[in-house]
């Protein structure tokens, strides 16, 4: 243990109080002219009753009886402050003229709780005796401190986690209505405002002129955009609420079906597709689809120019039965500063005229990896292809 600086400890709790307790006032004065250069506040007591006073108001490092009292003595007095609980575990140091045997009384009692001086004797050896249990006393008091720190430390964390982790609930929840009223609410007057812009189209053709109808055909392309990114909101605020239990997948028949359902993207690219034999793992079937879907979909879509797309999909076991996988492409690349970016929805890196798409796919794929605890991160440069990768939890 590291040693204790005892100005440290006086700036922090006040001074150590010491209780002296001797019927002869002459001893009490000899007592305090001894121990007055230690930082300590010391108590004089002339009687056993009156140290028991003390101990009320009081808490005390260390007491020093003297043995030799009318009414009560040393051992007696002792005896009573071990037995109150505010003083049982407060140290003495037994001062008598007389060497006794009755010492043998304190045997039993904790190791080192007491000590025993006979007069005359030496300044020195009291005041060390003085000294090595303040010192003791001090550790005790500090670590007490420490820990009732610690321990409200703790409930702090422990309180302002709770209060996060509610707001948290909240906002998904809020979340989760906003999606509710985008999806049915606000679907209904786009709709109305889509549909009388087309009869607007195609009824009053003839009257309007080239600039009206631009306008025209620029709003309803808004209006078909906002419904898509008002769907794809609503997907990506169920993938948390609305996820279904997770069972055993055998992950080469579900990458066949999600290549299936990309035939014809895949043909258009003349992208070619490599899977390894993929191990079974524990999830969503259908989030773990639609995340497929997403990476192999984007590995399609930014690919170069005039390059067939190659899409590598494979995995590696990884500590703690968690399975890493990836989705590798031969595309545009991304570059380091946006790792993060892209998988905050709504992001994308490219106009939509370069490349069609809304900014939910990796947002959703994110969303699904933590449902299933999992990570997922992106090893990359531009021009160079990247790598998704992720973890997933394995079948024993
Ligand atoms: N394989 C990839 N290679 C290069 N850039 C990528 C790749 N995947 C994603 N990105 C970049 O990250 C952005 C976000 O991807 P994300 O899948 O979320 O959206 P998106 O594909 O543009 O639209 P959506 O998925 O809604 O159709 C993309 O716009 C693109 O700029
Ligand atoms: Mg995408």
């Amino acid at each position: 243990m590291t040693k204790l600086n005892i100005n440290d400890f006086v700036g922090t709790v006040g001074r150590p109080k010491i209780l002296m307790v001797d019927d002869r006032e002459e001893n009490l004065v000899a007592l305090e002219r001894l121990l007055r250069d230690l930082p300590l506040e010391l108590y004089r007591a002339s009687s056993g009753n009156e140290a028991l006073k003390l101990t009320l108001h009081h808490d005390f490092a260390l007491a020093l009886l003297d043995i030799q009292m009318p009414e009560m003595d040393g051992y007696e007095l002792a005896e009573i402050l071990r037995n109150e609980e505010k003083t049982a575990s407060m140290p003495f140091i037994f001062i008598s003229a007389i060497y006794t045997d009755n010492i043998n009384v304190f045997r039993g009692y904790e190791k080192g709780a007491f000590s025993y001086i006979t007069k005359p004797f030496e300044p020195e050896v009291l005041l060390n005796k003085v000294k090595f249990f303040v010192e003791k006393y001090q550790q005790e008091e500090l670590l007490k401190i420490t820990l009732n720190n610690l321990e409200n430390l703790v409930q702090e964390r422990t309180l302002e986690l709770e209060k996060a982790n509610g707001e948290l609930v909240r906002s998904n929840e809020e979340l989760e209505r906003f999606a509710y009223v985008a999806s049915h609410d606000l679907q209904e007057p786009l709709r109305v405002i889509s549909s009388y812009l087309q009869l607007l189209e195609k009824k009053y053709n003839d009257q309007l002129d080239d600039k009206a109808q631009k306008y025209i055909a620029t709003t309803i392309d808004a209006s078909t955009r906002m419904k898509r990114l008002i769907n794809d909101l609503l997907l990506f605020s169920r993938v948390g609420t609305r996820g279904e239990e997770f069972i055993g997948i055998n992950l080469n028949d579900l990458i066949a079906d999600v290549l299936s359902d990309l035939e014809v993207t895949i043909n258009e690219h003349k992208a070619k597709i490599e899977v390894d034999s993929l191990p079974e793992i524990k999830g969503d079937p259908s989030q773990i689809r639609q995340l497929f879907q997403n990476l192999i979909g984007n590995g399609i879509k930014f690919g170069k120019p005039d390059v067939p797309s190659y899409i590598k999909i494979g995995y590696r076991n990884d500590e703690d039965n968690q399975v890493e996988l990836f989705v590798e492409d031969n595309g545009i690349g991304i570059e380091k500063e946006y790792f993060d970016r892209v998988f905050i929805i709504f992001q994308r890196l490219h106009t939509r005229q370069m490349y069609e798409g809304t900014g939910i796919g990796l947002a959703i794929s994110k969303k699904i990896v933590e449902r299933h605890g999992g990570q997922i991160w992106i090893e990359s440069e531009p021009g160079q292809g990247s790598v998704f990768k992720f973890t997933l939890a394995g079948i024993i």
